[in-house]
Protein backbone atom coordinates (compact mmCIF):
# COMPACT_ATOMS: atom_id res chain seq x y z
CA UNK A 1 0.00 0.00 0.00
CA UNK A 2 1.33 3.50 -0.92
CA UNK A 3 2.10 5.56 1.89
CA UNK A 4 2.61 8.85 -0.11
CA UNK A 5 0.55 11.59 0.77
CA UNK A 6 -0.50 14.82 -1.60
CA UNK A 7 -0.40 18.66 -0.38
CA UNK A 8 -3.18 21.24 -1.52
CA UNK A 9 -1.49 21.59 -5.18
CA UNK A 10 -1.23 17.54 -5.74
CA UNK A 11 2.69 17.64 -4.88
CA UNK A 12 3.93 14.22 -2.65
CA UNK A 13 4.84 15.83 0.36
CA UNK A 14 7.58 13.15 1.62
CA UNK A 15 9.47 13.97 -1.87
CA UNK A 16 8.93 17.89 -1.82
CA UNK A 17 10.59 17.68 2.03
CA UNK A 18 13.84 15.01 1.02
CA UNK A 19 14.49 18.00 -1.80
CA UNK A 20 17.12 19.19 0.97
CA UNK A 21 16.10 17.52 4.10
CA UNK A 22 16.54 13.77 5.56
CA UNK A 23 16.00 12.51 8.52
CA UNK A 24 12.74 13.52 9.31
CA UNK A 25 9.20 12.33 9.43
CA UNK A 26 6.43 13.04 6.64
CA UNK A 27 2.78 11.32 7.16
CA UNK A 28 4.04 7.44 7.21
CA UNK A 29 7.48 8.45 5.70
CA UNK A 30 10.95 8.96 6.39
CA UNK A 31 13.18 10.92 4.37
CA UNK A 32 16.38 8.98 4.54
CA UNK A 33 18.36 10.21 1.74
CA UNK A 34 17.98 14.00 0.67
CA UNK A 35 17.89 14.43 -2.99
CA UNK A 36 21.78 15.74 -3.13
CA UNK A 37 22.90 12.35 -1.59
CA UNK A 38 20.80 10.50 -3.89
CA UNK A 39 22.22 12.44 -7.12
CA UNK A 40 26.11 11.95 -6.17
CA UNK A 41 25.38 8.27 -5.15
CA UNK A 42 24.00 7.67 -8.69
CA UNK A 43 26.87 9.87 -10.16
CA UNK A 44 28.89 7.13 -8.26
CA UNK A 45 27.17 4.10 -9.39
CA UNK A 46 27.07 5.74 -13.52
CA UNK A 47 30.22 6.37 -13.94
CA UNK A 48 30.95 2.71 -12.28
CA UNK A 49 28.93 1.17 -14.86
CA UNK A 50 30.64 3.35 -17.89
CA UNK A 51 33.88 1.83 -16.53
CA UNK A 52 33.13 -1.76 -16.28
CA UNK A 53 31.23 -1.59 -19.85
CA UNK A 54 34.42 0.19 -21.18
CA UNK A 55 36.83 -1.30 -18.92
CA UNK A 56 36.17 -5.29 -19.37
CA UNK A 57 36.26 -5.42 -23.35
CA UNK A 58 39.81 -3.71 -22.73
CA UNK A 59 40.97 -6.15 -20.52
CA UNK A 60 39.75 -9.81 -22.09
CA UNK A 61 39.15 -10.63 -25.95
CA UNK A 62 36.11 -12.90 -24.16
CA UNK A 63 34.42 -9.50 -23.40
CA UNK A 64 35.08 -7.55 -26.74
CA UNK A 65 31.70 -7.88 -27.82
CA UNK A 66 30.64 -5.79 -25.47
CA UNK A 67 32.47 -2.71 -27.35
CA UNK A 68 29.61 -2.70 -30.09
CA UNK A 69 27.55 -0.59 -26.74
CA UNK A 70 30.36 2.23 -27.44
CA UNK A 71 30.95 2.01 -31.03
CA UNK A 72 33.82 -0.16 -30.79
CA UNK A 73 37.02 -0.97 -28.72
CA UNK A 74 38.82 2.29 -30.07
CA UNK A 75 36.15 4.17 -29.04
CA UNK A 76 36.12 1.91 -25.67
CA UNK A 77 40.20 3.05 -25.26
CA UNK A 78 39.12 6.65 -25.31
CA UNK A 79 36.39 6.21 -22.98
CA UNK A 80 37.25 4.19 -20.24
CA UNK A 81 40.20 6.64 -18.45
CA UNK A 82 37.89 9.49 -18.83
CA UNK A 83 35.13 7.65 -17.20
CA UNK A 84 37.45 6.39 -14.37
CA UNK A 85 38.39 10.35 -13.71
CA UNK A 86 34.53 11.16 -13.27
CA UNK A 87 33.99 8.30 -11.54
CA UNK A 88 36.70 9.10 -8.71
CA UNK A 89 36.28 12.70 -9.00
CA UNK A 90 32.43 11.58 -8.02
CA UNK A 91 33.80 9.03 -5.30
CA UNK A 92 35.57 11.90 -3.74
CA UNK A 93 32.32 13.91 -3.43
CA UNK A 94 30.89 10.89 -2.01
CA UNK A 95 33.64 10.71 0.49
CA UNK A 96 33.23 14.41 1.62
CA UNK A 97 29.48 13.86 1.99
CA UNK A 98 29.77 10.91 3.85
CA UNK A 99 32.56 10.50 5.28
CA UNK A 100 31.23 11.89 8.75
CA UNK A 101 28.46 9.93 9.14
CA UNK A 102 30.54 6.39 8.17
CA UNK A 103 33.26 6.53 11.52
CA UNK A 104 32.38 3.35 13.42
CA UNK A 105 30.94 3.33 16.97
CA UNK A 106 32.95 1.61 19.58
CA UNK A 107 31.33 -2.07 19.72
CA UNK A 108 30.65 -2.46 16.12
CA UNK A 109 32.98 -4.52 15.22
CA UNK A 110 31.90 -7.73 16.28
CA UNK A 111 28.73 -7.28 14.56
CA UNK A 112 31.23 -7.96 11.35
CA UNK A 113 31.53 -11.85 11.97
CA UNK A 114 30.29 -13.85 9.32
CA UNK A 115 28.07 -15.56 12.28
CA UNK A 116 26.50 -12.35 13.30
CA UNK A 117 26.29 -10.93 9.06
CA UNK A 118 23.81 -14.12 8.57
CA UNK A 119 21.62 -13.46 11.18
CA UNK A 120 20.87 -9.77 10.22
CA UNK A 121 20.28 -10.73 6.50
CA UNK A 122 17.83 -13.69 8.04
CA UNK A 123 16.28 -10.63 10.41
CA UNK A 124 17.06 -12.90 13.05
CA UNK A 125 19.12 -9.93 14.31
CA UNK A 126 18.09 -7.89 17.59
CA UNK A 127 20.45 -5.21 17.74
CA UNK A 128 18.14 -2.34 18.84
CA UNK A 129 21.56 -0.50 18.18
CA UNK A 130 21.87 -0.20 14.08
CA UNK A 131 21.74 3.85 13.76
CA UNK A 132 21.37 5.30 10.55
CA UNK A 133 23.92 3.05 8.99
CA UNK A 134 25.19 -0.80 9.89
CA UNK A 135 29.27 -1.43 10.40
CA UNK A 136 28.34 -3.32 7.23
CA UNK A 137 27.56 -0.45 5.08
CA UNK A 138 30.41 1.86 6.50
CA UNK A 139 32.63 -0.79 5.98
CA UNK A 140 31.59 -0.86 1.83
CA UNK A 141 31.68 2.71 1.57
CA UNK A 142 35.40 2.81 3.33
CA UNK A 143 36.62 -0.02 0.42
CA UNK A 144 34.52 1.87 -2.04
CA UNK A 145 36.36 4.83 -1.71
CA UNK A 146 40.38 2.77 -1.08
CA UNK A 147 39.10 0.90 -4.26
CA UNK A 148 38.53 4.09 -5.83
CA UNK A 149 41.98 5.25 -5.05
CA UNK A 150 43.70 2.30 -6.46
CA UNK A 151 41.96 2.36 -9.38
CA UNK A 152 42.95 5.72 -10.04
CA UNK A 153 46.21 5.54 -9.06
CA UNK A 154 46.84 2.46 -10.98
CA UNK A 155 44.88 4.12 -13.90
CA UNK A 156 46.88 6.90 -14.39
CA UNK A 157 49.83 4.49 -14.68
CA UNK A 158 48.55 2.91 -17.40
CA UNK A 159 47.07 5.83 -18.91
CA UNK A 160 50.31 7.52 -19.32
CA UNK A 161 52.75 4.33 -19.05
CA UNK A 162 56.07 6.48 -20.50
CA UNK A 163 56.35 8.38 -17.68
CA UNK A 164 56.86 5.41 -15.36
CA UNK A 165 59.39 2.92 -14.43
CA UNK A 166 58.77 -0.92 -16.06
CA UNK A 167 58.03 -2.07 -12.56
CA UNK A 168 55.17 0.64 -11.82
CA UNK A 169 54.01 0.02 -14.86
CA UNK A 170 53.42 -3.90 -14.03
CA UNK A 171 52.46 -3.34 -9.89
CA UNK A 172 49.86 -1.09 -11.53
CA UNK A 173 48.58 -3.82 -14.22
CA UNK A 174 48.28 -6.26 -11.21
CA UNK A 175 46.64 -3.61 -8.77
CA UNK A 176 44.28 -2.16 -11.26
CA UNK A 177 42.93 -6.21 -12.25
CA UNK A 178 42.62 -7.08 -8.75
CA UNK A 179 41.48 -4.14 -7.22
CA UNK A 180 38.46 -3.98 -10.09
CA UNK A 181 37.74 -7.96 -9.71
CA UNK A 182 37.15 -7.35 -5.92
CA UNK A 183 35.25 -4.01 -6.36
CA UNK A 184 33.23 -5.97 -8.70
CA UNK A 185 32.55 -8.59 -6.11
CA UNK A 186 31.60 -5.88 -3.45
CA UNK A 187 28.97 -3.90 -5.20
CA UNK A 188 27.19 -7.52 -6.82
CA UNK A 189 26.79 -7.66 -3.10
CA UNK A 190 25.73 -4.03 -2.38
CA UNK A 191 23.22 -3.88 -5.40
CA UNK A 192 22.02 -7.31 -4.24
CA UNK A 193 21.08 -5.69 -0.64
CA UNK A 194 19.75 -3.02 -1.95
CA UNK A 195 17.14 -4.39 -4.10
CA UNK A 196 16.36 -7.49 -3.78
CA UNK A 197 17.51 -8.70 -0.57
CA UNK A 198 15.71 -5.60 1.35
CA UNK A 199 12.84 -4.74 -0.31
CA UNK A 200 12.03 -1.12 0.25
CA UNK A 201 15.69 -0.08 0.40
CA UNK A 202 16.03 0.78 -3.12
CA UNK A 203 13.15 3.14 -2.49
CA UNK A 204 15.56 5.68 -0.71
CA UNK A 205 18.04 6.42 -3.48
CA UNK A 206 15.04 6.62 -6.02
CA UNK A 207 12.06 8.30 -4.06
CA UNK A 208 14.08 9.39 -1.00
CA UNK A 209 12.09 7.57 1.42
CA UNK A 210 11.65 4.16 3.30
CA UNK A 211 8.59 3.49 5.58
CA UNK A 212 8.49 3.61 8.42
CA UNK A 213 8.11 -0.08 9.33
CA UNK A 214 11.43 -0.13 7.09
CA UNK A 215 13.49 1.89 9.09
CA UNK A 216 12.61 0.02 12.58
CA UNK A 217 13.63 -3.27 11.17
CA UNK A 218 16.76 -2.14 9.73
CA UNK A 219 18.02 0.94 11.45
CA UNK A 220 15.95 0.66 14.77
CA UNK A 221 18.51 3.20 16.72
CA UNK A 222 17.99 5.73 13.78
CA UNK A 223 14.34 5.66 13.76
CA UNK A 224 13.73 6.14 17.37
CA UNK A 225 16.46 9.20 17.04
CA UNK A 226 14.20 10.52 13.82
CA UNK A 227 10.61 9.69 15.46
CA UNK A 228 11.96 11.99 18.59
CA UNK A 229 11.78 8.85 20.71
CA UNK A 230 15.43 9.09 21.61
CA UNK A 231 18.38 11.72 21.69
C1 LIG B 1 24.34 0.55 -9.69
C2 LIG B 1 23.63 0.03 -8.82
C3 LIG B 1 23.50 0.48 -7.37
C4 LIG B 1 22.36 0.36 -6.65
C5 LIG B 1 21.03 -0.23 -7.11
C6 LIG B 1 22.64 0.90 -5.34
C7 LIG B 1 21.72 0.98 -4.31
C8 LIG B 1 21.92 1.63 -3.11
C9 LIG B 1 20.92 1.87 -2.11
C10 LIG B 1 19.45 1.46 -2.21
C11 LIG B 1 21.49 2.51 -1.08
C12 LIG B 1 20.81 3.01 0.21
C13 LIG B 1 21.00 2.04 1.33
C14 LIG B 1 20.35 2.56 2.59
O1 LIG B 1 19.76 3.64 2.58
O2 LIG B 1 20.43 1.88 3.62
C15 LIG B 1 22.88 2.69 -1.40
C16 LIG B 1 23.83 3.28 -0.60
C17 LIG B 1 25.18 3.38 -0.89
N1 LIG B 1 25.77 3.05 -2.10
FE1 LIG B 1 24.87 2.16 -3.69
N2 LIG B 1 23.94 1.31 -5.30
C18 LIG B 1 24.51 1.07 -6.52
C19 LIG B 1 25.83 1.33 -6.90
C20 LIG B 1 26.80 1.82 -6.05
C21 LIG B 1 28.19 1.99 -6.37
C22 LIG B 1 28.81 1.66 -7.73
C23 LIG B 1 28.83 2.45 -5.25
C24 LIG B 1 30.26 2.80 -4.99
C25 LIG B 1 31.21 2.72 -5.74
C26 LIG B 1 27.83 2.60 -4.23
C27 LIG B 1 28.08 3.07 -2.96
C28 LIG B 1 27.14 3.27 -1.99
C29 LIG B 1 27.43 3.73 -0.66
C30 LIG B 1 28.83 4.06 -0.12
C31 LIG B 1 26.21 3.81 0.03
C32 LIG B 1 25.99 4.24 1.48
C33 LIG B 1 26.30 3.09 2.40
C34 LIG B 1 25.36 1.95 2.17
O3 LIG B 1 24.15 2.16 2.30
O4 LIG B 1 25.82 0.84 1.85
N3 LIG B 1 26.61 2.22 -4.74
N4 LIG B 1 23.12 2.14 -2.67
Amino acid sequence: MSVASLDTHGADVAVTAGRDREDIVVGGEIVRHRRSSRFIHFAVAATFIVCLLTGLPIWTPFFTWMATLFGGLSFCRWLHPWAGIFFAVSSLVMFVHWAGQMTFEPGEKSWLSPKRLMSYLEYRDDNTDVGKYNPGQKLQFWCAILAAVGLLASGVVMWFPASFPQIVRELSILLHSLTFILFVMLITWHVYLGTAAEPGTFHSMTRGTVTKAWARLHHPKWYRQVMGLEK
